[in-house]
């Protein structure tokens, strides 16, 4: 069965949204693997962002990961990469659509950063990647 990596975000810690996702996540049948708090540093949030690197928001988004904890969810099962994207909705919280993740719980805060709560791999080759960086 298919994996993934989903990351609650430090915004989505901070506001104490962690259980209203997660229980997005179990209602929609996806299987919890493991699940941690996790404090990056730098050269791991490079890893998992160097296909950003260069790009203007690139430095904003490092330091808003590193500005507390994120919870790092392995998640299990059939489609969960594309399911998983579902559920988040798209990148920009200020336009995603009402009923996501995203929609529901994020904005444009004007900052240098978009603030959009969750994170989920875009592939099977990120999800592996990703998975192996998060959970080695
Ligand atoms: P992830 O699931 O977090 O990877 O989101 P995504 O796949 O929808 O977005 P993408 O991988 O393109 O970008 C990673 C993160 O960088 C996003 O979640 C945002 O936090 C931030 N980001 C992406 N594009 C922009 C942008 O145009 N402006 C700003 N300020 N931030 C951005
Ligand atoms: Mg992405």
């Amino acid at each position: 069965t298919e994996e993934t990596l989903v990351l609650v975000k430090p915004d989505g810690v901070a506001r104490g949204l962690t259980g209203a996702i997660l229980a997005r996540i179990e209602a929609k049948g996806y299987a919890l693997v493991d699940i941690r708090l996790v404090e990056p540093d730098r050269e791991t949030l490079a890893q998992h962002y160097a296909e950003h690197e260069g790009k203007p928001f690139y430095e904003p988004l490092l330091e808003f990961m590193m500005s507390g904890p994120s919870v790092a969810i392995r998640l299990a099962g059939n489609r969960v990469i594309e399911g998983f994207r579902s559920l988040a909705g798209t990148t920009d919280p200020t336009t995603a659509a009402p009923g996501t993740i995203r929609g529901d719980f994020g904005r444009d805060w004007g900052l240098k950063v978009q603030q959009n709560l969750v994170h989920g791999s875009d592939s099977v080759e990120s999800a592996e990647r990703e998975l192996a960086i998060w959970f080695s």
